[in-house]
């Protein structure tokens, strides 16, 4: 079984529009699955250069690859560098560029990690070479600081009762003390757990995930050549917005989405996490 289902698999090889011989840029690499169809459907000689953070994506991914050889050159790095991580690979002019954002199913999965409300951990970095930890946030922080870094990257409404109910409970030393503690101060109302806005904010502060997004944007336009397409799965709607934005106003652009690519009822059943994902496409003019 794979370690992570992508998202909109077929949507996305379309959506850049693939081509035998091609130049593809992956910056979120993960476990491979969307770099590995772009390199079949690039077949024979096309090629593809991931990035990605994380030691351990890269590992899975290097095997998921293997069989592609010198097609395949991987490589950790954040996409906030994709510009100079192309060039230093001479993959200027690409045909195209995937940003798959957000979490990969393996480090969902990772206790260790600090993600999910099971974690034993409260880490919550992408990439260990980064300092901010969502343990130093939760237990340093002031509380007015957490309660707007709740709202305005979880856009939860509850945000100043939930800081003041961390505070009132610290240390907290674990993703699953935290889980309990935002349930208790909260309640629990329908399918979705309480504490999912709070580690959605905690998640995005950690890895400035918004703002590496909006300096890896710009780059985009000095990184794809003439005609070559640029695809991006999001999966909130902080992000969402910002990739918009960008797209609609851009001259250098011509949007391909007015209405982002959504996966169907069936895609959702088979995989929970394609859910939220919002596929935005543009073209290089
Ligand atoms: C949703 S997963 C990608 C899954 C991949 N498309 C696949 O098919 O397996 C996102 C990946 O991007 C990485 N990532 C997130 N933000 C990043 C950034 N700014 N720079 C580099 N990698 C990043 C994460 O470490 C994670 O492995």
């Amino acid at each position: 079984m794979r370690p992570h289902i992508p998202v909109l698999l077929d949507e996305v090889i379309q959506a850049l529009a693939v081509k035998e011989g091609g130049r593809y840029i992956d910056g979120t690499l993960g476990a491979g699955g969307h770099a590995e169809a772009i390199l079949r459907a690039a077949a024979p000689n096309g090629k593809l250069l991931g990035l990605d953070g994380d030691p351990e994506a890269l590992a899975i991914a290097r095997e998921t690859l293997r069989e592609f050889g010198e097609r395949a050159i991987l490589v950790r790095s954040n996409f906030n560098e994709i510009k100079n991580a192309a060039a230093a690979h001479h993959f200027i002019p690409a045909d195209g560029v995937l940003l798959d954002l957000g979490l990969s199913s393996m480090q969902l999965a990772n206790r260790a990690r600090g993600f999910s409300f099971l974690s034993d951990s409260l880490d919550m970095r992408m990439d260990d070479r980064m300092e901010l930890t969502a343990l130093k946030i939760i237990n340093e922080w002031d509380e007015q600081e957490l309660a707007d870094l709740i709202f305005e990257y979880g856009e939860e409404r509850q945000s100043r009762k939930i800081a003041r109910w961390i505070v009132a409970n610290r240390p907290l030393k674990s993703a699953q003390e935290l889980a309990s503690v935002i349930e208790r101060a909260v309640g629990r109302h329908g399918k979705i757990h309480p504490a999912t806005k709070t580690f959605q904010a905690l998640r995005i502060v950690v890895n400035n995930e918004l703002e590496n997004l909006e300096l890896a944007l710009p780059q985009l336009a000095d990184v794809i050549g003439e005609g070559g397409r640029a695809a991006i799965i999001t999966f909130h709607s902080l992000e969402d917005r910002i990739v918009k934005q960008f797209f609609k106003s851009n001259g250098q652009w011509r949007n391909l989405t007015k209405h982002p690519i959504k996966p169907t009822y069936q895609q959702t059943r088979e995989n929970a996490r394609a859910r939220s994902a919002k596929l935005r496409v543009a073209q290089r003019l």
